[in-house]
């Protein structure tokens, strides 16, 4: 579900969405689901990249650690969240 809640607000910016963050959510591919955001996936831990995605601004941190880091100004959503308030070209 979808967060309604005003908190630390993360932007999903082509979707036109800004949405709080809740720590019970383990990645940010979950809060993008949970929103009807469109996004790609296939391993969810790291390995394949089909997550990638431009980080606009912000910070993020990873659990698990990538096994490659996605390429400059990239994140990989299935494995990270925010560090504060970020925004994602999604
Ligand atoms: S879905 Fe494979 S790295 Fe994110």
């Amino acid at each position: 579900m979808c967060p309604a809640r005003p908190a630390r607000t993360r932007s999903f910016a082509r979707s036109g969405l800004t949405v709080p963050w809740n720590d019970a959510q383990e990645s940010l591919l979950e809060l993008a689901e949970a929103c009807d955001v469109p996004v790609r996936w296939s391993c969810r831990t790291g390995v394949c990249h089909t997550c990638e995605l431009a980080l606009m601004s912000g910070t993020v941190a990873y659990s698990p650690d990538p096994v490659e880091p996605p390429a400059e100004g990239n994140i990989l959503i299935c494995c990270s969240k925010p560090s504060g308030g970020i925004v994602l070209d999604l």
